[in-house]
């Protein structure tokens, strides 16, 4: 069988040419390129062809198939287009734009007591989340028969402290080993804040977690005393709450402190029912053992500090009743602050 190629392109023109709906498309590319199409139909001659004309029927067929091809790409853009019109876009819909993430409750409130304290002059240092003994609790004079030392107060890893022998690295159960890691590295004065997660084995429900967050404040230069540490604390206090703020320092025991307090906020005035006294922070003076334990010279120095936990601080400005909420990641609680 004789083809003629030439025609055959200059039809398959004329054919897409007159293309004007998906459907007609489609009949074009199985009249073309369909298993019984003129493409397959050229192929299958093939076999019966004479020896000398095999090359030009499978380089026709080819270049045909080619052209087919190109010719159903390019109306698939434009077929079913009503004629006359190019491809339309309707600018006055409105966009399917992404939804902006914020950042969390509470890193916005750990970077609002952060601002706070960096305006009063202190420094924000990180220190590690896991631990040792020593940093945890010995150089915090913590006696080694505290409870909060026991494996059921406190996450002890499965691993060694390359730093003492036989004794288990853990994870920090406050902020204040920041305390005796940066007295070890640095001479006073200093001014320190140390923001950051603490773990303990606590049981969950609405006011605990096996994980919250603390800020502890450092000060410690020569002849500090317990009104400073009052007036910085009550100045935070309305700067964070607002000038409303009613506070109260309650006497307190911590080792590392002496003396110590704890400071409750009235949770009525800031419109929380649940309680009437909320406890957000202890503090007191740095307890001259600890000064010994990071190897300051007797007598020389004196300080303050403090530890608030900011899951409770978080609470309390905003009218949060159970500290699930903050670590379920749920959308409709997230958005709202
Ligand atoms: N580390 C104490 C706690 O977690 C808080 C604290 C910090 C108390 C600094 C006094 C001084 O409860």
């Amino acid at each position: 069988m004789q083809w003629d190629f030439k025609q055959m392109q200059e039809q398959a023109v004329a054919d897409a040419q007159a293309v004007d709906s998906p459907q007609a498309l489609e009949a074009f590319r199985l009249k073309y390129l369909g298993k019984k199409g003129t493409v397959a139909a050229v192929f299958a001659s093939l076999a019966q062809a004479e020896a000398a004309d095999k090359a030009a029927v499978g380089k026709g067929a080819n270049d045909l198939r080619s052209l087919a091809e190109r010719l159903v790409a390019e109306k698939s853009l434009t077929a079913g287009q009503p004629k006359g019109q190019s491809a339309q876009v309707d600018l006055s819909l409105p966009g399917t734009g992404e939804a902006l993430g914020h950042t969390h409750l509470l890193t916005q409130t750990m970077q609002e007591i952060i601002g706070i304290f960096e305006q009063m002059g202190f420094a924000a240092v990180e220190t590690p989340e896991i631990e040792t003994e020593f940093h945890n609790f010995t150089g915090l004079n913590i006696p080694v028969d505290h409870p909060s030392r026991d494996a059921f107060d406190t996450f002890y890893l499965d691993a060694e402290d390359p730093s003492s022998k036989g004794r288990r690295l853990l994870l920090r159960s406050h902020t204040s080993p920041g305390q005796v890691r940066i007295m070890k590295q640095h001479k006073p004065p200093m001014a320190v804040i140390v923001p950051g997660r603490v773990y303990r084995p606590d049981a969950v429900d609405a006011s605990h977690s096996f994980m919250f967050h603390q800020i502890e404040g450092l000060l410690v230069d020569e002849h500090v005393r317990f009104s400073q540490l009052k007036g910085l604390l009550t100045e935070f206090c309305k700067r964070f709450f607002g000038n409303g703020v009613v506070m109260r320092f309650r006497p307190h025991f911590f080792p590392f402190t002496e003396p110590s307090a704890e400071v409750d906020i009235n949770a009525e005035i800031l419109g929380i029912q649940r309680k009437k006294w909320l406890e957000i922070l202890g503090c007191g003076m740095v307890n001259p053992k600890v000064f010994e334990a990071v190897g300051y010279p007797k007598g020389k120095y004196s300080g303050f500090a403090f530890g608030m936990g900011v899951e409770r601080m978080t609470m309390l400005k905003y009218g949060i009743n159970d500290i699930r909420l903050f670590y379920e990641n749920d959308v409709r609680f997230l958005k709202q602050f």
